[in-house]
């Protein structure tokens, strides 16, 4: 099937509010507060909340999870590390979802992707356990097939695509390098499909690179974090993921409302 024949579908626009937090505990404040970005994400038009609990609780921490998943209504994609702590997290606050990141203490932000074929053994019990308390779990990894066939012999329903390395190369103007990366996570979208995962993308989209991304017809939902938190600076939260989920609209072929 050509990319052309699938029917139009919009994407779902995932807020990732972690950088909330980080501003917060910059000063050891109690401001701003993540918990509110997530209202008015969702008051924006959000179609989820995304925040990850790291080890070293460097921005979110355990209680704005608490808070976070008792007061929205649209889903909560709780992102963690394949741990015991974070599982037994999980397990009981049971969000909507949860996306299992690889996670190092030295690095700035998620850099790769899981490595769910080689993790197999570990991961595979922690998916079962979180698939049976209600949780739709997601693997982050890196657009290949190795780790689309991993992802599906886990037994997990949803993978997200790493899509950094596209961002850096658009911000680093490498346009050989970006448009290679965006071929591959349309093949490995549509191969993901193909093979009954729901398809999700996220890392480094901004106003600027999110469109090529967006346009990719198997992918099912968008998680943004940093860029939006950013540009909140200047133009407020809500106005930030009004145009975040216009130009992703745009992308799909869907007429948008006007966005100041
Ligand atoms: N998806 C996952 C799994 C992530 O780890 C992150 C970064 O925390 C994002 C999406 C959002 O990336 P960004 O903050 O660069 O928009």
């Amino acid at each position: 099937m050509s990319f052309a024949a699938l029917p139009k579908r919009k994407l779902r626009l995932g807020v990732n509010i972690d950088h909330v937090a980080t501003v917060r505990n910059a000063r050891g404040s109690s401001y701003p507060d993540p918990v509110r970005a997530a209202i008015v994400a969702q008051k924006a038009g959000a179609d989820g909340i995304t925040a990850h609990l790291r080890e070293d609780r460097r921005h979110i921490s355990d209680e704005d999870i608490r808070k976070i998943h008792n007061s929205i209504d649209i889903p909560l994609n709780f992102e963690m590390a394949a741990t015991s702590e974070m599982l037994d997290i999980a397990l009981e606050t049971k969000p909507h979802a949860v996306c299992l990141v690889p996670e190092k203490r030295e690095e700035k932000t998620t850099e790769g992707g899981l490595d769910a074929a080689g993790g197999h053994n570990h991961l595979a019990p922690m998916i079962r356990q979180l698939g049976e308390s209600g949780s739709r779990v997601s693997l982050f990894i890196e657009a290949t097939e190795i780790q689309l066939r991993a992802a599906v012999s886990l037994g997990a329903p949803v993978v997200e695509l790493h899509t950094g390395t596209y961002c850096d190369a658009f911000a680093g103007n490498n346009q050989i390098l970006a448009k290679a990366e965006l071929k591959r996570y349309q093949e490995m979208a549509r191969l993901g499909s193909e093979l009954g995962l729901e398809v999700h993308a996220g890392h480094g989209m901004t106003f600027d690179n999110v469109k090529p991304i967006a346009e990719i017809p198997d992918l099912v939902e968008l998680n943004i974090g940093h860029f939006l938190i950013g540009e909140a600076i200047f133009t407020g939260l809500e106005d930030a993921i009004l145009k975040m989920r216009k130009l992703m609209d745009e992308a799909r072929g869907f007429e948008a409302g006007p966005v100041s």
